[in-house]
């Protein structure tokens, strides 16, 4: 398994340094500033000795390296600057996240795309545009990130172990996120038998606003280590063909009544990329909350149009 993880800045050099480290595929890093990827990638292979890894990395600035990647991660970008409106980082990343597409297909054509630049529905969606790969094959994350984010804060307001605590969100990143309390337990036990609906909620806002929270305290960047813990487990699903279901930004045609658009839902990874959409047992209000939110998304979309 060969993936290629485009971005060497916090996210993607992360990224690259635990699926080397995992031992889950043989990683090219690629960036634009010259030396960065290279060094990065060095620096990796030289900590193999003492972590006891295959130094199964380079880093380039020649797409040409990058030939036949069964995956490519999608990490180059901006992240939003003071001052910028939300179309600014649109435009400036959409100008990125194409030229990269472009750059990355036609050494790689049957490759499984995972975007993670942000705004990350749009990306996903602009991405498929631009490869032409079949939607299957174009997935985004955000979803493994939002429910860890909130597995982590269950297990802290609780006292728990974190890997004792089961939780999913769908929908989309932020305001737009669908928590499933009927989907969320601790060491078996129903969370809602544990916590009251006001911690419930204040638990799901904290979630919705963890990305934000973690900007505030670095000043400047954004979060990198839950993150490229997401992508890699995303990386095993599908290097392993493991067939496990995790919440991706993935392209529905259909499932719970949306059609047409990529939105945060359940999904089978394998080597195949998303090979089926889970359709969970919902409420009728979080049924709503999700349409509602994919209906968010497709509005956004268009705006790509715009630019
Ligand atoms: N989906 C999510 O949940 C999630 C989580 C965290 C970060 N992000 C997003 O991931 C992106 C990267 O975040 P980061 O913290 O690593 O930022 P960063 O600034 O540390 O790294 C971005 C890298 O992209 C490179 N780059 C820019 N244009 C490029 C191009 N055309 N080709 C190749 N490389 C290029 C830059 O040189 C830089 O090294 C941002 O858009 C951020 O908002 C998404």
């Amino acid at each position: 398994m060969r993936v290629t993880v485009v971005g060497s800045g916090f996210v993607g050099a992360t990224t690259a340094m635990r699926v080397v480290q995992k031992g889950l595929a043989e990683v090219v890093l690629i960036d634009i500033i010259e030396g960065l990827p290279q060094g990065v990638a060095l620096d990796m292979r030289e900590s193999a000795p003492v972590e006891g890894f295959e130094p199964t990395i380079v880093g380039t600035n020649d797409y040409a390296d990058t030939a036949g990647s069964d995956l490519v991660v999608i990490t180059a970008g901006l992240p939003r600057q003071p001052g910028m409106s939300r179309m600014d980082l649109l435009q400036k990343n959409a100008g990125i996240v194409g030229e990269v597409v472009d750059s990355v297909k036609g050494g790689s054509p049957e490759a499984i795309l995972i975007v993670v630049t942000n705004p990350l529905d749009e990306m996903t969606f602009l991405a498929a545009q631009t490869s032409g790969f079949p939607h299957e094959r174009v997935m985004g994350m955000a979803g493994v990130l939002d429910s860890s984010r909130l597995r982590y804060f269950i297990a802290e307001e609780l006292g728990a172990s974190p890997g004792s605590v089961e939780a999913i969100t769908l929908g989309s990143h932020g305001e737009a996120m669908v928590p499933l309390p009927r989907h969320a337990s601790v060491d078996g036990k129903p969370l809602s038998e544990l916590v009251d609906e006001a911690t419930l909620e204040r638990l799901y806002q904290r979630t919705r606003d963890a990305g934000a929270e973690i900007v505030a305290l670095l000043k400047k960047g954004s979060a990198y280590y839950a993150p490229s813990a997401s992508i890699a487990q995303m990386v095993n699903a599908i290097a392993g063909d493991t067939k496990e279901v995790l919440p991706v930004c993935a392209w529905c045609t259909g499932q719970y009544g949306i059609d047409g658009v990529y939105v945060g839902v359940p999904a089978r990874l394998g080597r195949g990329g998303v090979e089926e959409i889970v359709e969970l047992d919902l409420s009728e209000q979080e049924l709503s909350q999700l349409r509602e939110a994919a209906e968010g998304i497709r509005s956004k979309c268009e705006d790509l149009g715009k630019l």
